[in-house]
């Protein structure tokens, strides 16, 4: 018999893609749509749930048909991932959001979470969920929808209103609304989850104001999703894999194992290590997430989030006006003055882990006479590595045994792509980096997930050896370099703060 393909769609921020994948993770076809942004107000980002769901069916049909003729006939699942905390509420009846989706990245809720924080109930929510007071999760932005289209929040009561993060959204459309439900990553981003418990929490869905008839089951990673109709591809596909893409992407990397550990850097960064079985409360303000749930057993994570990566390097170009896009920033950046002492703090939006400080804004510093573009472009480039020794140090502090044992630092997405940042990330942190060759670990994570589900895959093991080849970087013995750059860094950062 023919070997068997895994068919992946990741939906995320900017795009929704789908990959055709063999058994031993190698891409045989994609296809990809752009999603619109909306920013309907000042810190607000919206997505329309229709497009979504047209962009999923376009690029399925489309990776099918590029797989080639019988590709259709050996795809034994279908995996799905997707930005995570990204929220939409539908009507039961005709399948219609009420409302766009709210982005995670929106900001409208930041009163109510000040609001919960000042009243005392941060510690409580964060001994729950592993998560913190913050409009980036979707409880807030459900309640603020249920309260702001009329009658929404009654007809939830009712039962007539249907909620989810896009996972969820996408699973109900494909499989004609027979299955509501999500996975165990997904729904530990929404701050209504308890992450011990493996269930929604009573007392959050009272905190927060979210009626339970609104949200979905909660499965496995690898589990029964229901079946895709066959008019969208011409036969049954069975869904049997859901992550949320970072947790995806940490299986797309074989990190299944404590202290191994992955950063994903696009516009920003998304830094994960697995703790395994041990949940760990972070005191430095990093989150506790699910890594993946697997034939019941949970492994945890702990999470840093930067929030200005890839970002700040296309900001050169468009804010500084630097020409020739990122590899031109890269070239202007490797002739600057070595230690030239130019910081650049790109808090744009304000800092994420672990500072969480939404009112900082960017800055550079350590400006002298002979420093130029170039030193800037330099430093703007060392400031995703320095961000990412933020994490690294926290994680260290917060989970010192699964760290100890942590060799390397896994590494995708688009800055990963130069292989001169990622020496530099590699010297500036300390830490052995290793470049994926294959950037689409999102996707594969999610075939391995939906294969495991399957039986493509006996073990999390096996799927785990699907990962990409990767290129190994050691770090510099400059010990005395790494760390003056890196006490200059935490001299500008409180410089920044708001
Ligand atoms: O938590 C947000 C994250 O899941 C979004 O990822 O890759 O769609 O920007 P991405």
């Amino acid at each position: 018999m023919a070997e068997p393909l895994i068919l992946s769609l990741d939906q995320g921020t900017t795009s929704t893609r789908a990959i055709v994948f063999d058994a031993h993770g190698r891409e045989l076809a994609s296809a990809s749509r752009p999603l619109r942004q909306a920013y309907p107000n000042d810190g607000w980002v919206e997505h329309d749930g229709e497009e979504i769901w047209s962009a999923c069916q376009a690029v399925l049909r489309e990776a099918v048909a590029k797989a080639g003729e019988g590709a259709i006939e050996r795809v034994a699942a279908l995996g799905i991932t997707n930005q995570r905390e990204t929220v939409v509420i539908w009507d039961k009846a005709t399948g219609r959001p009420i409302h766009p989706a709210i982005v995670w990245q929106d900001r409208r809720t930041a009163k109510t979470c000040e609001r919960l924080a000042k009243a005392g109930h941060e510690k409580r929510v964060t001994e729950l969920t592993g998560l913190l007071l913050d409009p980036y999760f979707s409880g807030t932005k459900i309640a603020w929808l249920l309260d702001n289209v009329p009658g929404a929040r009654a007809r939830a009561e009712a039962g007539e209103l249907l909620c989810g993060t896009m996972d969820t959204w996408v699973i109900w459309k494909l499989t004609g609304g027979a299955v509501h439900a999500t996975d165990a990553t997904n729904a530990s981003r929404t701050l209504l989850f308890d992450i011990g418990k493996q269930a929604w929490s009573p007392e959050l869905l009272d905190l927060i104001e979210v009626p339970a008839a609104l949200l979905p089951e909660v499965k496995d990673c690898a589990d029964d999703y229901g079946v895709i109709a066959a008019a969208l591809l011409g036969r049954e596909i069975p869904i049997r894999g859901v992550a949320g893409d970072q947790q995806a992407a940490l299986m797309g990397q074989g990190c299944i194992h404590p202290g191994e550990m992955k950063a994903t850097y696009g516009t920003g960064c998304f830094m994960l290590l697995n703790t395994g079985e041990i949940q760990p409360l972070s005191k430095a303000r990093l989150l506790t997430t699910v890594a993946a749930r697997l034939g019941g057993k949970t492994t945890y994570a702990l999470e840093g989030s930067i929030f200005v990566a890839g970002a700040a390097i296309q900001w050169l170009g468009e804010g500084l006006g630097l020409h020739g896009g990122p590899r031109g920033a890269e070239a202007l950046a490797k002739t600057a003055k070595p230690d030239s002492g130019v910081v650049v703090v790109p808090a744009f939006t304000g800092l994420g882990a672990p500072w969480w400080d939404a009112n900082a804004r960017g800055g550079i510093f350590g400006l002298t006479r002979d420093a130029g573009l170039a030193e800037i472009a330099a430093a703007t480039f060392d400031s995703c590595a320095l961000q990412t020794r933020d994490l690294i140090e926290a994680m260290r502090a917060d989970a010192p045994d699964a760290f100890g044992a942590a060799a390397e630092l896994r590494i995708d997405g688009g800055m990963s792509q130069s292989q001169w940042f990622s020496q530099r990330l590699a010297d500036l942190t300390g830490i052995p980096v290793c470049r994926a060759s294959y950037q689409e670990t999102t996707a594969l994570g999610a075939a391995l997930f939906a294969g495991l589900g399957a039986g493509v895959y006996a073990s999390a093991e096996e799927a785990a050896g699907a990962r990409p080849e990767s290129e190994l970087l050691t770090p510099s013995d400059d010990k005395h370099g790494r760390e003056r750059a890196y006490a200059r860094w935490l001299d500008a950062v409180p410089r920044v703060r708001g």
